[in-house]
């Protein structure tokens, strides 16, 4: 089936520039999926009904679609608030969350989600409510590991799979193994990765992987771990780096808050979508790390941060915030 990618600034150009980002978020999340056509039809009756400030947009859908589509439509007697616009789209998305490969548009796929990093995350993503697919190299430790986190949330939609499935399962896939093992960890997916999605580099090059202390890193050639994965993905994949300063112990304590901040950085759509991902997890602030050399600043306080656990004993991990950011992110 033919989709057609969402364009926010023709559904409303006068309306919604002002939350554009925000609402722009949202409609990315439900490219390539089966709804392209019934959020075609609704833009278009978005379009006219913004245009007339009468036409009731729902009257563009196709009778079959109207009754599912009806909820996201509240009330479109007047002008169309942005966050109808907004919901619809999510409320669009979650009528048909597969694409046509069999992806979930909504799930989030964790490689080396075994362990602990990938595991806090893992928990913490299927508490608020997203499909998890934790990827292995062993099959039985992946679904060891999907079945510890549905213990945790027994409505979790969690799943285990081999790395390379688990690639090509989600549109956002996030490598969770030790630096080390990045490069042979992508080049075995490399073929699992289809355009449009996005890889986030998790990974801190602690000098540990050279038989040195944990407190120092090491020089990669590319400039940073992020940076090598972006060599190594195929031409249109997205790579975002995100999640180096947010300690696994408190990822796991889902008791409690994670109170961090993850400096987010890569291409501006991708980096937007990482940082959305960020809000599903209470306590976790996104904040816009800008351009994917970042990751060289990022993953370099990982280092500084085992060493400041270390001199102060704070056995659940430190994390870093960043003070006298405003309140809406103007950064964008
Ligand atoms: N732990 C933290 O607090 C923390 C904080 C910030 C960032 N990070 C970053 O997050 C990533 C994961 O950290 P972690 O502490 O969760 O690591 P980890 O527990 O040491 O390893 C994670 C997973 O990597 C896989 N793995 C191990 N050896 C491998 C190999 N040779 N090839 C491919 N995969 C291999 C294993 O999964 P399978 O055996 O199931 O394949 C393992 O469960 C790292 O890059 C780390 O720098 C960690």
């Amino acid at each position: 089936m033919a989709v057609t990618p969402v364009d926010l600034d023709r559904i409303a150009p006068d309306g919604l520039n002002a939350d554009r980002v925000h609402v722009f978020g949202n409609a990315r999340r439900i490219e390539a999926v089966r709804a392209g056509p019934l959020v075609d039809a609704v833009r278009t009756g978005a379009r006219e009904a913004q245009g007339a400030h009468r036409v009731p947009a729902l009257a563009f859908v196709a009778p079959d679609d109207r009754q599912g589509a009806g909820p996201g439509l509240p009330d479109l007697r007047g002008p169309i608030p942005r966050i109808v616009v907004r919901q619809l789209l999510v409320h669009c998305a979650s009528l048909h969350p597969f694409s046509e490969n069999g992806m979930r548009q909504d799930a989030i796929a964790i490689l080396g989600g075994t362990g602990d990093q990938g595991l806090g995350l893992a928990l913490r993503f299927a508490k608020a409510g997203r499909p998890v697919v934790i990827g292995s190299r062993k099959l039985e430790r992946a679904e060891e590991a999907a079945a510890a986190v549905r213990k945790e949330i027994p409505d979790g939609e969690v799943e285990g799979l081999v790395n390379e499935d688990a690639a090509g399962r989600a549109p956002i896939v996030i490598l969770s193994v030790p630096f080390e093992h990045f490069a042979s960890t992508v080049k075995g997916i490399r073929d699992n990765l289809a355009e449009g999605q996005i890889v986030v580099s998790m990974g801190v090059p602690l000098a540990t992987a050279i038989g040195d202390g944990a407190v120092r890193t090491v020089g990669i050639w590319q400039g940073s771990c992020a940076e090598l994965v972006k060599s190594l993905v195929p031409a249109g994949v997205q790579v975002v780096s995100a999640f180096q300063n947010v300690p696994a112990q408190r990822l796991q304590h889902l008791a409690e808050q994670v109170d961090c901040d993850v400096l987010v950085s890569g291409a501006r759509v991708p980096r937007e979508r990482v940082m959305e991902l960020c809000e599903l997890v209470p306590g976790l602030r996104a904040v816009n790390a800008g351009p994917l050399a970042n990751a060289r600043i990022v993953e370099a306080i990982t280092a500084l941060l085992i060493g400041l656990n270390a001199r102060y004993k704070v056995s659940e991990g430190l994390g870093i915030r960043i003070t006298g950011l405003p309140d809406s992110d103007s950064s964008r």
